[in-house]
């Protein structure tokens, strides 16, 4: 019998093949913490792209469109549910462009300026500095704000951070109360430049590591705020990247960024479709987004060369997956749609990142309203939540509770001659003593059971939650005429026994249970 056997240093878990009538089984030990998981590897990224802030969060207090003071209604309500924990902004490629003095003052004195990474279009910046802010300020998330490293000046970025985060008596605080903003915003997160081996400035690590130091000299901690300096990291197994910037620069940062993308098709010229498809792109999205555990323990062996106390953090700000844009769209937009198989993409992305919270303390899907992965998509005056949503949605009993120790004995999920393991999950325990499970069955077809033993433990009390997220078809999607096609449900397919707690899930399905 051909076996595959992955083990950690926190977590194990071997893969049976399919043929064997085993269950799986889980052994979680109660009284082992690993490490806390960080409410902020839930985040969001939200890009001057397409209709992610216009038309998806902002338009303004004129609009038909329900809003309130300019943002509209039913997002903001939508993210209020979530609890965002953060939301990192203006970009991506776009802050590499971005000026933000265009971005305050009256609304209608602003310039219109283009957008050129992002479709040529004109971006008339009426949503700026203070528009931002005050959104973190109303859904009670922190901002993270992707400075301007491949066409600013340390300057620029100086006095922005100034005129944010002042309360004396400066010019540029000045100008922010001339502007409608008497308290400063208090930024804690600051991005040193955005793929600054690409769209931000194409350099290498060596000259970036030297021009990372210049600019984080002059983020100035003002009035009491210790800002986290976040420096441009690689994607995938770009590990030279993170090597170089971690040797030259490694006592000037806080974290270093990864980005990863799941490309379900061929190749980046062949995403793959985010409609229609079937078993095959189904298969290698899953198993291509299990690859960022791969990429993130990649990462922290070469971080852990020079910072072994852990004192840098991994912050994955920007993951999901990238289809071919929807046919008719503006290609420049990156519209796609997001089905029951992305939903479970972002499932095993959470319990990958879980897994590794002892170096990842933030992470931010790639985005928040109308590009690529979404969380949410609007179209006019209508909006739906995606299935990605919900699991966000179910995701939250993670958050800031401490991950446990762990082994499994996984059965297989094979199609196409490829094998992945058909279970992925997270184990948590929350300060009060709450355990909360959230696990996902990835074979498309076959039920599986799940047996959970409990060590450490000398009795359970109740499954006191237990939601499901499932649907037909693994390319089940919410559509504005059928917006709840694929949505949260109550699930009871489970028993106690004493400590052992078993589980039985549908196909494709994603199961979240606490247990007081
Ligand atoms: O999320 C879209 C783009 O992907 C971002 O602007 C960039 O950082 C990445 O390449």
């Amino acid at each position: 019998m051909k076996k595959i056997v992955c083990l950690s240093i926190f977590l194990s878990f071997f893969i049976l093949a399919s043929s064997q009538a085993q269950n799986n089984k889980i052994v979680i030990n109660a009284d082992q913490e690993v490490s806390t998981i960080s409410r902020h590897i839930y985040g969001h990224f939200a890009e001057h792209l397409g209709e992610g802030i216009y038309g998806g969060v902002w338009v303004g207090e004129d609009s038909d469109i329900p809003n309130t003071n300019g943002y509209r209604t039913d997002v903001l309500e939508a993210l209020q549910h979530l609890e965002v924990p953060n939301i990192r902004w203006p970009g991506g490629c776009f802050a590499d462009e971005y000026n933000w003095r265009d971005g305050i003052g009256p609304i209608d004195e602003r310039p219109n300026t283009i957008n050129t990474h992002w479709g040529m279009v004109i971006e008339d910046n009426s949503f700026g500095t203070h528009e931002f802010l005050n959104f973190t300020e109303m859904l009670g998330a922190e901002p993270v704000v992707a400075m301007n490293v491949g066409s600013g000046t340390p300057r620029e970025m100086q006095n922005w951070i100034e005129y944010m985060n002042y309360d004396g008596d400066s010019d540029l605080a000045n100008l922010r109360r001339e502007n409608g903003r008497d308290e400063p915003w208090g930024v804690n997160y600051v991005g040193i430049g955005n793929e600054s081996w690409g769209c931000g400035g194409n350099m290498d690590p060596a000259y970036y590591s030297d021009l990372y130091k210049r600019f984080a000299t002059y983020v100035r901690d003002y009035s009491g705020n210790e800002i986290t300096r976040v420096a441009s990291g690689y994607s995938n197994e770009q590990y030279y990247w993170t090597d170089k910037v971690m040797e030259e620069a490694s006592h000037m940062l806080d974290a270093i960024s990864l980005h990863y993308y799941t490309i379900a098709g061929e190749s980046w010229t062949n995403k793959g479709a985010s409609v229609n498809f079937g078993e095959d792109l189904y298969f290698d999205g899953i198993r291509k987004a299990l690859r960022l555990d791969e990429f993130i323990q990649g990462h922290k062996n070469r971080m852990d060369e020079y910072d072994p106390e852990e004192r840098v953090g991994l912050f994955v700000d920007e993951w999901g997956i990238w289809t071919d844009p929807l046919p008719g769209s503006n290609p420049g937009f990156l519209q796609q749609q997001n089905s029951l198989r992305d939903a479970l993409i972002a499932a095993i992305s959470l319990d990958i990142m879980n897994k590794h919270s002892d170096r990842v303390w933030m992470a931010n899907i790639a985005q928040m309203v109308n590009v690529l992965q979404a969380v949410i998509l609007t179209e006019g005056d209508q909006m739906i939540k995606t299935p990605t949503y919900h699991v966000f949605d179910l995701y939250r009993v993670h958050f800031d509770t401490e991950l446990l120790q762990t082994n499994s004995t996984i059965t297989s999920y094979g199609h196409g001659g490829e094998v992945i393991p058909s279970i992925s999950y997270t184990a948590s325990k929350s300060d009060d003593g709450r355990i909360n499970l959230t696990i996902t069955n990835l074979d498309a077809d076959n039920t599986q059971d799940v047996e959970l033993d409990f060590r450490g433990i000398d009795h359970l009390g109740t499954v006191s939650t237990g939601m499901i997220l499932t649907a037909d078809e693994v390319s089940s999607i919410n559509t504005f005429e059928d917006p709840e096609n694929v949505i949260l449900q109550d699930f009871s397919d489970h028993e106690l026994d004493g400590t052992t707690l078993s589980v039985t899930l549908p196909s494709k399905s994603v199961v979240m249970l606490t247990i007081e």
